[in-house]
């Protein structure tokens, strides 16, 4: 589209904005983080990239954000929510609240937090040595496309005192809210590392599944950690768009694909990597690591917040409810034959076994690869 007919016709307000901040704008189904390339992006003050998913929704957005060893953001403020997720590197960050009261945590690989609203805030790399990469998930890209305004955005007194939580939930304390399997939430500001968190049993989302809700500095981005032992995979299943994956630890792959597609999209990840299944595409993640394989969810709306009542719908019951009766999930028995071949050919390359078994009669599945 020229130029002229964008400013009038069809315009994306938030890509419009990317284009001005110099920095690199990738496009893919997944994406490397650890290894995209990053360049100085002022208004940070940090090095920084946007990551636009194929498949994405129009609220969330994603940045990755460089901090040189050594160095320091600029001090930043926003009306945007953003949960942080520290690929790499060790650093700390302040937070200043509107009472004037001041927190400052210390962060390395694998820790989640988010800034509470709008409280202006600054990052440090403690290392003199080593980068940091941090992962942003955002909703810069609703506010943005909503208000056009930077000023609003980047510069707004106004305060939201009630978003701060406790003093302990800036240095790693936290409370567990139990609800019922794969919606417990654990209520803090940041967690130092969550690929040691300890997880609740989720057994309807598959064998031997784990996971916990991570509700962030009161806020409306979701976010959730999940587990697969060795040698298994989680059930399928589809949703609506704009949910950022990203793997913490393990290896494995994730298939995607519509009903009735004949063959299968394929995102191999190991820490790094990011996706985002698309508008109601099936998925489904298999560990091939000879550990555990963890993941890290991210979405605009909570089990807290849905905001959205498909959302609302699908964490009261969807999420783990069969296909077959109203839900979202994808048994077991009814998967494409030909996913237990692939996972079972992975584990082979890999030299790992299958903990399958009791669910899949792979003696019959191997004759018939
Ligand atoms: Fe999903």
């Amino acid at each position: 589209m020229s130029e002229a007919l964008d400013s009038y016709y069809l315009h994306d307000s938030y890509r419009a904005w990317c284009k001005t901040q110099g920095v690199p704008f990738v496009e893919d189904f997944g994406i490397d983080m650890l290894a995209m390339d990053v360049a100085p992006w002022d208004r940070y003050g940090m090095k920084g990239a946007v990551c636009e998913l194929v498949g994405g929704d129009d609220f969330i957005s994603t940045f990755c954000f460089e901090l040189a060893a050594g160095g320091k953001s600029a001090v930043l403020q926003h009306v945007y929510e953003e949960v942080i997720f520290v690929l790499s590197g060790h650093g700390s960050t302040s937070v200043e609240l509107p009472d004037g009261t001041k927190h400052t945590f210390e962060w390395g690989p694998n820790s989640l937090f988010q800034v509470p609203l709008n409280m202006p805030y600054q990052h440090f790399n403690g290392s003199g040595q080593e980068p940091a990469r941090l992962a942003s998930t955002n909703n810069a890209r609703f506010l943005i496309n909503l208000f056009r305004n930077e000023t609003f955005i980047f510069d707004n007194p106004v305060p939201f005192a009630d978003r701060a939580g406790a003093a302990g939930y800036f240095t790693g304390d936290g409370e567990l809210k139990p609800i019922k399997p794969g919606r417990h939430q654990w209520e803090t500001n940041f967690v130092p590392d969550i690929s040691n968190f300890e997880l609740k049993a989720w057994d309807a989302r598959g064998a031997g599944s784990t996971n916990l809700r991570w509700i962030l500095a009161d806020g409306t981005i979701g976010c959730h950690t999940s587990e697969m032992p060795v040698g298994t995979y989680k059930k399928g299943h589809r949703h609506t768009a704009g949910t950022n994956v990203f793997c913490v630890s393990g290896q494995g792959y994730s298939l995607f694909w519509y009903e009735g597609d004949e063959d299968f999209t394929r995102v191999d990840w190991h820490h790094g990597v990011m996706y985002t299944p698309p508008e109601n595409m099936f998925h489904q993640h298999f560990n091939t690591a000879t550990q555990p394989s963890r993941y890290l969810a991210v979405q605009f709306g909570s089990t807290r917040y849905p905001l959205f009542e498909v959302k609302r719908q699908i964490w009261d019951k969807g999420v783990d409810t069969s296909l077959k009766d109203g839900g979202n999930q994808l048994e077991y028995e009814d998967q494409p034959e030909e996913i237990h071949k692939i996972f079972l050919r992975e584990l082979d390359k890999n030299q790992v076994e299958s903990e399958m078994g009791e669910i899949f009669d792979e003696d019959a599945i191997r004759a018939k690869m």
